[in-house]
């Protein structure tokens, strides 16, 4: 059962955590202090709940919390070995444990131990960080909140930390909380209500302050030619950018792109001082493995060219890299860990937006929004004097900070298909619903591309939030709405890697019976669809110099030959050439084409169940409902075939160890001698 005061922690976490002014994703953490009864003598023990090592306050929940004997905890000031060796403190905390445990402690746990209050918040608010960064950030303090919040200077979090805020609170009776210099807030109260109360008073207090003693302009006069283009516009150039600029930010490992053109981000970058700003970078410790120390900021007006811009990009990254591997070798130790890659994760393109990068879709995503913390941070810290951020070897002190290398060392390794963005086309339903679901589950970001965009959407949402899955709406007979599901994917996942060409339909009819227009719709979906497809997708591959897959659902029927069947079985075998065709054409960009044969898959197919099926059963006289048996029965295999045996091909034809294969065709279709392939 929930302690009662880990039960008050959680919800007041959970208040805190949900809004954006109070902290960022992840950012920031709570404590309690409150008794038990140890199970092992009976007696009633002091305890601190705080949150653990990586959770986030808005979605905590009581796994999340770490649980430690709160006078062994503070017993450790007796063997602390100073400031120096402040780092072997954390492996100390695993001898106050309570029980196991539970969430393995932060860094910060020793300030919430220390600071003798039952309630203690650190936060990460913008407006607190702007005071925290501000270079007369002392001074505001004492202006701004009196004797109530006092100014701790810069300090990289852990043991020394909370001794120092621990000796304030002690020191100054009528504080109730502080600033720390570079880095954000720490209040405390008696009960969780107090505690609350007093952080949102800071952070309330610091908005004010900031809003009535603030310029009115921060970032300097509007800069000519920097401002926003209209949206449509926006959107048209960063999907235009967004595959080279992946294929850059890839160098050293392939990376997942997120794209935003909030307003704080275009009123930022249209503005006369941001490239001085953008340079200084971000300050708060929790921002620097997320968005590196200095994002890639483009130096072109926003009415410069596609084609300037490229160019310029290129250039930009180049010697972005070189920065990055100058400041690492600047700072570098021999106990440093090694440089994790020299690619930005942030760029900022005046008049467009932002793109920000990472390991996966929420990594990415959350980079954007740290950086949009700091575009606030700067603002605030402008507006009521000089953004200061704490200096570069300070940054890298926490970049490449052994606590944060260890906390990188113990993340899962990557599923299979991590960092790739498939788009699957007919995947609202059947087989490449089911094609779209492996992907996901193997780490792939998923664009769901169907007629309805409806269906779409809610097939994308049963594989997870946004930041596995989209639906895009796009009849792959129209160039127009094929372009705009590739150009929805690049903006929603930075770029395109895996494309599987799966809509179609059909009609069994005879030749008599076949109409001009079931020849044409059959063509149109399904020849032209896949061809259209592979066209805006393979611009996009090719921009992004990452190689590639095209995967063609093509069918037995593409080289079986059958009654009843004219124009389906015609335009597959057409789908089955293109597989080779394209083959041949992409292989120097190192795209692959492969295509998968199937046959009889009956269950969860929208073609069965709309008539084919009926017909199918007709022609082979048996019952329709016994058709997946029927096929069944005919193979050599005596296997019925399943959408997750096709979806089984895709993901093996996508896997590294198949790197070495393109213009194949794997039949999935339980053994049908007729369509061997030959
Ligand atoms: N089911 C089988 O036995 C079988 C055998 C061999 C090949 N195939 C092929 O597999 C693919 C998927 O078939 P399924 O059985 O899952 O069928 P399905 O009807 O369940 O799914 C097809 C999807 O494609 C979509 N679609 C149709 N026209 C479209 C268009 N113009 N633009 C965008 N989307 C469109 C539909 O809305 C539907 O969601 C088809 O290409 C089919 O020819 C199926
Ligand atoms: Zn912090």
């Amino acid at each position: 059962m929930t302690n009662p005061t880990a039960a008050e922690l959680i919800g007041r976490s959970n208040r805190l955590g949900s809004d954006p002014r109070v902290t960022n994703y992840a950012g920031g953490n709570t404590s309690a202090k409150g008794t038990d009864t140890d199970p092992a003598t009976g007696e009633e023990v002091e305890l601190l709940w705080v949150k653990g090592s990586g959770g986030d306050l808005g979605t905590l929940t009581e796994p999340g919390l770490a649980v430690l004997r709160l006078d062994r905890l503070r017993a450790l000031s007796g063997v602390y070995p100073g400031v120096e060796r402040e780092d072997e403190m954390v492996a100390a905390f695993d001898y106050t444990l309570f029980g196991k445990g539970g969430a393995a402690p932060s860094i910060d746990t020793a300030m919430h131990g220390l600071v003798d209050a039952a309630h203690v918040d650190h936060l990460h608010p913008d407006s607190g960080i702007a005071f925290a960064t501000a270079a007369d950030g002392e001074e505001l303090t004492k202006k701004a909140f009196g004797d109530r919040v006092v100014w701790v200077p810069w300090r990289r979090p852990g043991w020394q930390l909370g001794e120092d805020i621990a000796a304030i609170k002690r020191e100054n009776p009528d504080a109730i909380g502080c600033i720390l210099g570079g880095h954000g807030i720490t209040a405390w109260g008696d009960t969780s209500d107090d505690a609350e109360a007093n952080s949102l008073w800071i952070i309330e207090t610091a908005e004010r302050y900031i809003a009535e003693h603030g310029r009115s302009e921060p970032f300097g006069p509007a800069l000519d030619g920097y401002a926003p283009l209209t949206p449509e516009e926006r959107r048209a150039r960063a999907a235009a950018i967004a595959p080279t600029l992946r294929g850059l930010v890839s160098t050293d490992r392939p990376q997942v792109g997120h794209f935003t053109d909030a307003d704080v981000v275009l009123d930022f970058l249209s503005s006369a001082e941001h490239a001085r700003l953008a340079a200084l970078g971000t300050s708060c410790p929790d921002h620097f493995l997320r968005t590196k120390v200095t994002p890639m900021l483009l130096d072109l007006p926003a009415t410069a060219t596609l084609e300037e811009q490229l160019e310029r990009l290129h250039s930009l990254h180049e010697e972005y890299r070189a920065d990055y591997q100058a400041y690492y070798d600047r700072y570098a130790t021999a106990e440093s860990p090694s440089i994790r890659g020299a690619d930005p994760l942030v760029v900022l393109i005046p008049g467009v937006g932002m793109f920000s990068y990472g390991a996966n879709k929420q990594t990415a995503r959350v980079a954007g929004e740290f950086y949009i913390n700091a575009i606030n941070v700067m603002r605030g810290a402008e507006a009521i004097s000089t953004y200061a951020p704490i200096p570069e070897s300070e940054k890298f002190r926490i970049e490449y900070w052994a606590l944060e290398e260890a906390k990188l060392q113990r993340m899962p390794k990557p599923k299979p298909l991590a960092t790739r963005v498939a788009l699957v086309t007919g995947a609202a339903s059947g087989i490449g619903k089911a094609i779209a679901t492996r992907l996901a589950a193997e780490g792939a970001c998923v664009v769901i591309a169907d007629l309805d965009l409806d269906k779409a959407q809610a097939a994308a949402a049963e594989l997870g939030g946004t930041d596995v899955a989209i639906g895009v709406q796009a009849n792959v007979t129209d160039e127009v709405q094929v372009q705009a599901a590739v150009d929805a994917a690049v903006l929603a996942f930075g770029g395109l890697d895996l494309v599987v060409n799966n809509a179609g339909l059909s009609l069994s009819k005879s030749l008599l019976e076949t109409t001009v227009a079931d020849w044409d719709l059959q063509h149109n979906v399904m020849a032209k669809g896949s061809f259209l497809v592979s066209r805006a997708a393979a611009k996009a591959l090719i921009d992004q110099k990452l190689g590639g897959d095209i995967v063609y659902i093509s069918s037995k029927n593409s080289i079986f030959a059958g009654p009843n069947n004219i124009a389906y079985s015609a335009t597959k075998a057409d789908q089955a050439h293109q597989v080779r065709l394209l083959a041949a054409e992409l292989g120097e960009h190192g795209i692959k084409v492969n295509g998968i044969n199937p046959d009889g898959v009956v269950r969860g197919s929208g073609i069965f169940a709309g008539g084919w099926g009926a017909k199918r059963a007709a022609v082979y006289g048996v019952p329709e409902e016994e058709l997946g048996a029927y096929y069944a029965k005919r193979t050599l295999l005596g296997r019925e075939v399943l959408p997750e045996n096709v979806a089984n091909a895709v993901f093996v034809l996508c896997t590294s160890d198949l790197s070495h294969t393109t213009g194949l065709h794997i039949p999935v279709d339980a053994g049908v001698a007729a369509a061997f392939l030959r």
